[in-house]
């Protein structure tokens, strides 16, 4: 893409923003669907566009660690440290929200989750439009996308304009987190897992003045991150080590339990290395579920384990919708 074609997408894209319409932008994690935060028309929006409940709280995408302010009431201690260490990247700090901030983003409870992206277009966009609310640019429940033709493909019946982006390089979506800080301690929840985990947060706050706890929160103080979730077009199968292939007994299941005409399934392979693994993930249900095929399989993988391939287990665990 050339400069000047940039500088013009960008310019598109905040006119854009400021007339009220959503644009798709490319983040490090996966594409965002980004309204201004002080546009309630253009919020709405994403909600009606996405069919996203209105319980699901969005997350606020700054461009520098000093804006936090323009959301938040105050960002201190063990979670500065946390924005410290990895901001710009792949962390979402819940924090206590403004009282002036449009209460849909947050869905009506009294924190924001906030994020400082790490990728040049992203931040650009901020700084032309300001802080931008931003979910991943699917439908609810469905596969992020992590190209700009992901995106063309989930909305190609949208007027939906897209800031062409490469693919994005980490491909989960970001670590959700908040922080539990008293007088005595601190305790880290993980109230969504991704590309940082435990082990990091434990080291970006080695040597804090206090103990630190992190612990993993599966309830619903993260009210979008839904059992079933991340679903390809296709049906995703999971099934257990050493049934795979699998038997005619388990592909009539399939068929039957989905009402399938055909039974092409394609196997999801996750590379060895999780951080490319990671990267593939939502490439691989977006493609494999084009051309034909009926439906997809993952075949679990008990010794993959770690922070990484936490994560990206949970995405394919929410993202089956039947186990043989
Ligand atoms: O990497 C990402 O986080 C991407 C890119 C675009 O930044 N965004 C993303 O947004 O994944 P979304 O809306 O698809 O997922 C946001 C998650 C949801 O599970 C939501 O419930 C949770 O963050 N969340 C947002 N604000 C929250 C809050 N105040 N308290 C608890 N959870 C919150
Ligand atoms: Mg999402």
């Amino acid at each position: 893409m050339s400069q000047l074609s940039l500088w013009r997408q960008l310019t598109h894209a905040a006119a854009l923003l400021q007339s009220g319409h959503p644009v798709a932008m490319p983040t490090e994690t996966v594409y965002g669907l980004a309204a201004p935060i002080d546009n309630p028309q253009a919020i709405e929006k994403i909600f009606t566009l996405k069919e996203r409940p209105f319980f699901d709280p969005l997350i606020v995408h700054v461009s520098r660690i000093e804006d936090v302010r323009l959301v938040a009431k105050d960002l201190c201690g063990a979670a500065r440290a946390l924005g410290n260490a990895f901001w710009p990247g792949p962390l979402t700090l819940v924090l206590p929200r403004r009282d002036d901030l449009n209460p849909m983003i947050c869905a009506g409870l009294d924190t924001v989750g906030v994020r400082i992206p790490n990728h040049p277009l992203a931040r650009r966009l901020i700084r032309k439009a300001g802080p931008l609310a931003a979910p991943s640019a699917n439908k609810f429940g469905k596969t992020s996308p992590t190209t700009v033709q992901h995106v063309r493909a989930e909305w190609s019946e949208a007027d939906l304009f897209a800031l062409e982006g490469a693919q994005s390089t980490i491909g989960i979506e970001s670590t959700v987190i908040r922080v539990n800080e008293s007088h005595e301690n601190v305790r880290v929840e993980i109230l969504r897992p991704g590309f940082i985990g435990e082990s990091e947060v434990l080291k970006a706050l080695d040597g804090y003045s206090k103990p630190v706890e992190v612990v993993r929160l599966e309830s619903n103080l993260s009210p979008g991150h839904t059992p079933e979730h991340y679903q390809p077009k296709i049906p995703l199968v999971f099934v257990s080590e050493g049934s795979f292939p699998l038997s005619a007994e388990q592909v009539k299941k399939v068929r039957d339990h989905f009402r399938l005409s055909g039974v092409k399934y394609a196997e999801v392979l996750l590379n060895a290395n999780p951080a490319v693994a990671a990267r593939e993930l939502y490439s691989q249900l977006h493609d494999l579920a084009t051309g034909g095929t009926d439906f997809l399989v993952v075949v679990s993988k008990p010794h993959q384990r770690g922070d990484l391939w936490d994560a990206i287990w949970d995405r394919l665990d929410r993202a089956a919708s039947l186990r043989v």
